[in-house]
């Protein structure tokens, strides 16, 4: 221990020196934070105009339609959304409008409906324990609570999606019909969601009030996420700290499957912290490879975690069925079956029917933790060929976690 000691703070102090020479490359890391909101969205002119427009009678105390606002991940729409709520409650502040309330809820974060509600209601002042009263006791509270303040209150519930899919639409059903029960108060509900088809499952009556208005976000250009990814760069970066084709990559990079303004922020994050515990002056290009593998590699990691256990062990086969055929790196699914069950046998577990496991290589594949390709060999007939896309070593990472898999890791 003790001869480690020195070392250990050699080490250290290499660590800290690099990171203060290194500091120097943020000039303000919380610009480039997922959660950010930059006061200037370019590209979104025409969206921000739309969402103000359908909520600005608020400034006058008439009631704003309902909103569903729609588009691919990262195409701006948390952002937008936050920036023009933002905006209206310092404009009604300034008028001294004190009944106008903005609640922001994320819906996924919020995690339950009676969760969903509570953070609704606690936005605009309303205090709700943290459990224990049915959703319809607090619903009936936050009512009467806008009723007696005349409270006029825009809700924005974000990724509603999650709501509908967990509790189902009785909460929006009971969120757009209760302008009886507040009144001279009200409530506009904005709904946001990345996924094009949750509309279909509300009810019909649900659809028509929650689509009063609706708004599409497209996705980005290369050469638009290009521009938004240099004005983030700005903000966050020194200037000499980053070199253009740094900037330009990431937007390359994350543009190439749809234009995910997420993905290119984040990339850029990665590939700065990256730069700067190396200790480097500028962040440049190599810096984005490296954190793009290392995104890359944290998708997969997180895809293995959460895989129920026979696709675990069917992974697993698949890895095992890869390696030792090194000359083709492929496994037909009868050998990849035949592996599956001698590793079930070794677990205890009880292994599941050839058509199962060919279910779990169709999802493994659509994962893109393995490729299924069909052979036909003619009058010999066909075969799936298995390649697994995952090493054992990625894998044996991941599922040295895992009680029961641990065991079957060579
Ligand atoms: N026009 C823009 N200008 C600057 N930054 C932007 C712009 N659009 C998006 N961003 C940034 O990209 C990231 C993702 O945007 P945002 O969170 O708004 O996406 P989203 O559409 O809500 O995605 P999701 O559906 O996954 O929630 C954020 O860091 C946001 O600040
Ligand atoms: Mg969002």
């Amino acid at each position: 221990m003790a001869l480690n000691q020195p070392r250990n703070e050699e080490t250290l102090d290499s660590i800290f020196s690099k990171a203060l020479k290194g500091r120097t490359l943020f000039k303000n890391h919380k610009a480039l934070q997922s959660d950010f909101v930059p006061d200037h969205l370019p590209f979104r002119t025409n969206q921000l105009s739309s969402i103000a427009q359908v909520l600005a009678p608020i400034l006058h105390s008439s009631k704003p339609s309902n909103l569903l606002i729609y588009g691919k991940t990262g195409t701006g729409k948390t952002a937008a959304t936050r920036h023009i709520i933002t905006k209206l409650a310092d404009t009604a502040l300034t008028n001294k409008n004190t009944q106008s309330k903005f609640v922001y809820c994320n819906a996924r974060m919020s995690g339950t409906e009676y969760r969903t509600l509570a953070d609704l209601a606690t936005g605009i002042g309303l205090k709700i324990p943290f459990t224990g009263l049915a959703v319809t006791e607090v619903l009936s509270r936050m009512q009467a609570f806008m009723k007696t303040n005349s409270l006029k209150t825009v809700f924005v519930l974000d990724e509603i999606d999650y709501l509908v899919r967990s509790s189902g639409d009785d909460l929006l059903y009971d969120l757009t019909s209760s302008s009886d029960k507040i009144s001279p108060g009200f409530l506009s509900l904005i709904g946001i969601s990345n996924d094009l088809q949750f509309k279909e499952e509300l009810g019909a009556r649900v659809q028509s009030r929650l689509s009063e208005e609706e708004i599409v976000f497209p996705p980005y250009s290369a050469e638009e996420l290009r521009t938004i990814l240099n004005e983030r760069a700005s903000l966050a970066l020194n200037p000499k700290a980053y070199m253009t084709a740094a900037i330009n990559l990431c937007a390359a990079l994350s543009g190439s499957e749809h234009g995910d303004a997420r993905r290119a922020v984040d990339l850029l994050r990665i590939a700065g912290e990256i730069a700067e515990r190396e200790g480097s002056d500028q962040l440049d290009e190599r810096h984005v490879r490296i954190a793009l593998q290392k995104i890359d590699q944290d998708r997969i990691s997180e895809a293995l975690r959460t895989l129920p256990i026979h696709a675990k062990i069917v992974l697993l086969a698949s890895i095992h069925g890869s390696s030792s055929q090194k000359h083709t790196a492929q496994s037909s699914s009868g050998c990849v079956y035949e592996k599956y069950c001698e590793l079930c046998e070794k677990t205890g577990l009880d292994a599941l029917t050839t058509r199962r496991v060919s279910g779990l290589l169709t999802e493994l594949d659509t994962l893109g933790l393995v490729t299924a390709a069909v052979v036909n060999y003619g009058r010999y007939g066909r075969t799936k060929k298995i390649t697994s896309q995952v090493s054992m070593e990625v894998a044996s990472k991941v599922f040295q976690q895992d009680e029961i898999i641990r065991n079957l890791i060579p």
